[in-house]
């Protein structure tokens, strides 16, 4: 099987293909071969390499500057993955994308007022740029009528890359005291677990007898974080007390505060509630999802 992966030189991609790799063909375009603004590029790049099964990670991830450069946004979230999907139907294969938890408006209230967790039929209303393209991204695909499977995640973190983890690591290291925001709501995901996931499912399609009837059964928009929920102060806790514990302090750990959201304006408006329903991933392909914490700890044993 030959798999066109995107993204190799971000979190998810680069997590994913050493995983791949080592079982199928993996043709894995940097930037400079295949530069995803342009979409006559994607189409001949997807008819010149024939590939069985095309997974995307990657994507235009900078949510707050999105804000300004809203067409080079809509050109690699929205019209880059219209692309691959009109090309995986052409061809009759699959396509695996990655979208957001930030689809969402985080206004979700249950009747205490509490967070709950949104499942993959809630309304969707994106409040920021990097969120309305993906969403468009989403549905371009749907409306291709090619057999996907679009993960929304949330909060990536892992050793490689720019993120959150990787921040306040230096962070922990430079400062006596971080302030974080402690009313936005969510599950860390560490790369590595949505990596797991994906290569489970890429197995089942694989086993499957009749490749046509599993799209027939499977193919949808699925929810893939870890479980469990926090704040982005809860998350840096955490990050802290692991680094203090694993040796990565080099001085006293510092102090964690948290702030509301409204003492931290960013250009781009965020959710209160990031929290994602995972049942239906896990009903569905029958995999596992570690808890945020249990994979927050694995990703630090692994560094
Ligand atoms: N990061 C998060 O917190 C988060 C949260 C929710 C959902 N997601 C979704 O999860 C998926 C994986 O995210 P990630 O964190 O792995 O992203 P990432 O680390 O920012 O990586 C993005 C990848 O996309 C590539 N890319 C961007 N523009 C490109 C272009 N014009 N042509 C070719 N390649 C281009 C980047 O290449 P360069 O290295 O050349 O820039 C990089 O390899 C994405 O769909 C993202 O929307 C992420």
């Amino acid at each position: 099987m030959k798999i066109l992966l995107t993204g190799t030189t971000g979190q998810l991609g680069h997590t994913l293909l050493p995983l791949l790799n080592t079982h199928f063909e993996v043709v894995a375009p940097t930037r400079q071969e295949l530069d995803l603004s342009d979409a006559a590029a994607i189409e001949a790049f997807v008819a010149e390499c024939q590939p069985d099964l095309i997974i995307n990670p990657a994507a235009y991830t900078a949510v707050d500057k999105a804000e300004t450069e809203s067409d080079v946004a809509h050109a690699i979230n929205a019209v880059a993955p219209a692309v691959f999907a009109q090309q995986a139907k052409k061809l009759g294969i699959g396509l695996i994308h990655f979208s957001t938890d930030y689809v969402y408006d985080g206004s979700l209230r249950d009747a205490q007022g509490g967070l709950p967790p949104y499942t993959e039929d809630a309304q969707t209303n994106p409040l920021n740029v990097y969120g309305k393209t993906k969403l468009a991204g989403e549905q371009a695909i749907i409306a291709s009528g090619c057999n996907y499977l679009i993960f929304r995640t949330s909060w990536v973190y892992s050793t490689f890359g720019k993120n959150f983890l990787l921040t306040m690591l230096r962070l922990a290291n430079e400062r006596d005291e971080l302030r974080v925001v402690n009313d936005q709501w969510g599950a860390p995901t560490s790369a590595n677990s949505i990596a797991n996931v994906t290569v489970n499912i890429v197995g089942q399609l694989l086993a499957a007898e009749d490749a046509a009837q599993w799209w027939a059964s499977h193919r949808g928009i699925f929810h893939l974080t870890t479980q469990g929920r926090t704040s982005w102060c809860g998350f840096t806790e955490e990050i802290v007390r692991l680094a203090a514990t694993t040796g990565r302090l080099t001085k006293a750990a510092p102090k964690v505060i948290g702030i509301p959201a409204v003492e931290y304006p960013t250009p781009a408006k965020r959710p209160t509630n990031s929290c994602l329903d995972t049942t239906l991933l896990s009903t569905t392909f029958g995999v596992d999802i570690p808890t945020w914490d249990g994979a927050l700890a694995d990703c630090l044993k692994i560094t």
